[in-house]
């Protein structure tokens, strides 16, 4: 098999990587993509860096055991934490590794228009100052506003999504991006573009939101276009996935992030 033939390998703490998947699917339709779902490991975004460097390198070392051609980290809090050594990791095995934050800050910081950018994230991607650094690289002076949501993400993943209780809580979280004049604010979480209808609301329609999924589909795309390794041929690639926790489970929310059916396609495994 040559490596072009490879599946794409994705992983997210849950769900939320569902998100890009759509995206990759949509853009890249001849590709084969396994993703990883590390629900067993659910939430990311309130665990330690120590704890996340563990997660992922344990991960990514499991999709490439399997024979990936790229590995793809759908998953902002791994990316803070983990970015640089599963980077290392895919270069000792030859494999590329798009991740996702830097292509969201390229992106807000070129389309801000009074340079004032925002970032919703978990708490351990807040904490991880990523999106600052990434921001401030950008060669243009922008005033960043960060907010942690702790609970978001659970909220998103175990449901229910669209109540008043969620409303409230997006409220809040938008307060202070209102107060700084925000015009632009990524979503620096893979499960937030769920809730993208009720920030747009509560932000205004001049507000853009920026989320992963095109940004990294054109990475990919990019990356292997210059490896030679796209897939070949006019036919409809595959989609799979193994899943840590409830497969089940996985399964019904994931239809809901994909927006694609997912029964028949899981099966559980222990990372
Ligand atoms: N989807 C993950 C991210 O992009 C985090 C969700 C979580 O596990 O807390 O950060």
């Amino acid at each position: 098999m040559s490596r072009s033939e490879l599946p794409i390998g994705v992983f997210d703490s849950g769900v939320g990587g569902l998100t890009v998947l759509h995206e990759c699917l949509v853009s890249l339709p001849a590709e084969d993509f396994l993703y990883l779902g590390d629900s067993g490991h659910f939430p990311y975004g309130t665990k330690s860096a120590e704890e996340l460097r563990d997660r992922a390198a344990a991960i990514a070392g499991e999709l490439l055991g399997r024979g990936v051609k790229m590995l793809v980290i759908a998953c902002n809090s791994a990316t803070a934490a983990a970015g640089d050594e599963i980077r290392k990791l895919g270069e000792q095995a030859g494999v590329p590794v798009v991740t996702v934050v830097g292509p969201e800050a390229e992106i807000a910081a070129t389309i801000s228009g009074n340079g004032r950018v925002g970032v919703l994230a978990t708490p351990a991607t807040v904490a991880s100052g990523a999106y600052r650094r990434a921001l401030d690289s950008m060669g243009r002076p922008l005033t960043v506003t960060e907010v942690a949501a702790p609970d978001l993400a659970p909220i998103i993943q175990d449901g229910p999504t669209f109540d008043e209780e969620v409303l409230d809580l997006v409220r809040g979280y938008c307060q202070p991006l209102r107060e700084a004049g925000t015009d632009t604010l990524i979503l620096g979480c893979t499960h937030y573009p769920l809730v993208a209808p009720m920030l747009q609301r509560m932000l205004g329609r001049d507000v853009s939101l920026v989320t992963a999924g095109h940004a990294i589909a054109a990475a990919i795309q990019r990356e292997l276009a210059s490896r030679g390794e796209l897939a070949s041929g006019q036919v409809e690639g595959d989609y799979r996935f193994l899943v840590t926790g409830d497969v089940d489970s996985f399964v019904e929310v994931g239809t809901r992030f994909l927006q694609l059916p997912l029964a028949g396609r899981a099966v559980k495994v222990e990372v």
